[in-house]
């Protein structure tokens, strides 16, 4: 069947749209429609929320939400929820935290907090005119915001600058309007994007009679106004710290071993691209869940991390490790632009409910509980990396989704579980295994 552009979709009922996508998408309509209300939520007053969080909604993409307990961040404990796919992230930031737990525990620290946005323009003239206009204009810039600024002022927040920068040597005729930004607790997306927006208009309408502009020179061409999820200056540090000694988990490095081999696997994620992006994917599989289950726009903060991670030119490990003497350290810094009110954080019950688990934070205790949420899953990894490799726990979390796979009953699932605690994990192993648990069964009912 062709299938011809649809007009209108989004002011067709939700029945109709699904209607329609049946119609036109599935092979089996009946059993597409019931699987789409199958995820429907009973309560229809929650339901009706989810609707509305976006356009075209059919029905919820259920993702896990989990718990790592026993975090130890400066000096106070956390249980940290996280969503996620990935069957093993949350078990290895739970034996992160409880490894740290005895070591002192988590320590954190806000570097800076200033996020940006530009007015993107396109100016034909004389530059000296320009920086003269600039400067008159300005205190008329801020001026204009008053209105949009009013609340955010009062919370101790609110513009912070406004400069021109000249770009001509790499684009031709452009230049911005650079704006900083104090957003307090709100991730601040809107807020700073009616400030850029109103002073792009300003600045187009006053060109108009600055008296020393030549009626080209007037012709200001704003290209787009919008804040920058590039955020080095919205930067948190969490780190932890032992004896030598301390690293002493493993059965097969002695601890000096231990020490020398982290710090080797944290180098090359240092100097080499290929093992970096890797490395700071571990990273973010923290990070992003954190950022996910307390509403936060993760979309946002993998852009800003990465450009981060590359911000000398060359992609780089966002962690670090150094060995001073006796003591081992090893910390991350990462900019993460968060907020705690606004957005989704007081609509979604289940980010509410995070926010509650986790006290209730303010955006930079949250910048922070999502740092150590990265280092610890990094932290996770790399010990997994230079001692047993990353299958063996990697498939034991694993383990459950082929179960489920191969349908597997509860007690199908206990006998092969308690067998692979002692046995290597893998696709056709447990395969085996079950088709022998299950011809036993066969004869032992015979
Ligand atoms: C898998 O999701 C993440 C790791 O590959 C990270 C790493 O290699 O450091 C295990």
């Amino acid at each position: 069947m062709t299938i011809k552009p649809v007009e209108k979709f989004s002011k067709l009922t939700k029945d109709e749209k699904i209607a329609w996508l049946a119609k036109h998408y599935f092979k089996n309509s009946e059993q597409g429609i019931q699987l789409l209300q199958t995820y429907w939520h009973s309560d229809a007053k929650l339901q009706n929320l989810h609707d509305e969080f976006i356009e075209n909604t059919m029905t919820n993409f259920y993702m896990p939400y989990g718990i790592a307990p026993n975090f130890l961040i400066n000096d106070q404990l956390y249980a940290i929820p996280m969503v996620i796919e990935e069957s093993s992230v949350v078990a290895a930031a739970a034996r992160s935290a409880k490894f740290w737990l005895t070591r002192g525990g988590f320590k954190t620290k806000v570097l800076s907090k200033v996020k940006n946005g530009q007015v993107h323009f396109i100016y034909r003239g004389d530059v000296a005119k320009l920086h003269q206009y600039f400067e008159t204009v300005k205190p008329k810039l801020i001026a204009d915001v008053e209105s949009i600024t009013l609340k955010m002022k009062k919370r101790g927040g609110g513009v912070l600058d406004v400069t021109l920068v000249d770009k001509t040597s790499d684009l031709a005729n452009y230049f911005q309007l650079s704006a900083t930004f104090d957003t307090r607790d709100a991730m601040g997306a809107n807020f700073i994007n009616s400030c850029l927006e109103q002073f792009a208009k300003t600045f187009r309408e006053s060109a108009q009679t600055f008296d020393l502009f030549t009626v080209e020179e007037r012709d200001v061409q704003i290209v787009m106004s919008i804040l920058s999820n590039y955020v080095p200056d919205c930067l948190v540090r969490a780190e932890v710290s032992c004896l030598i000694s301390e690293l002493n988990e493993d059965a097969t490095l002695a601890p000096e071993d231990y020490a020398q081999k982290f710090l080797q696997a944290v180098k090359i994620a240092e100097i080499e691209p290929y093992r970096a992006v890797t490395h700071n994917k571990g990273v973010m599989n923290g990070v992003d869940a954190v950022v996910l289950a307390t509403g936060n726009d993760f979309r946002a903060i993998e852009a800003g991390v990465h450009a981060f991670a590359a911000r000398e030119g060359r992609y780089k490990s966002l962690t670090h490790a150094e060995v001073e003497g006796n003591n081992f350290r090893f910390w991350i810094e990462i900019p993460l632009s968060l907020g705690t009110v606004g957005g989704l954080t007081q609509l979604h019950p289940l980010v509410k409910m995070s926010h509650e688990i986790l006290d209730n934070p303010n955006a930079e205790q949250l910048m922070t509980l999502v740092a150590v949420a990265g280092l610890a899953q990094n932290f996770a990894a790399i010990n997994a990396l230079i001692t047993s490799g990353i299958q063996k726990g990697h498939m034991k979390m694993h383990l459950l989704n082929m179960l489920n796979q191969f349908n597997a009953n509860e007690a199908e699932k206990v006998q092969i579980i308690e067998y692979f605690k002692h046995h290597i994990v893998s696709f056709s192993a447990v395969e085996t295994q079950l088709i022998q648990i299950r011809e036993a069964n066969i004869l032992n009912i015979n």
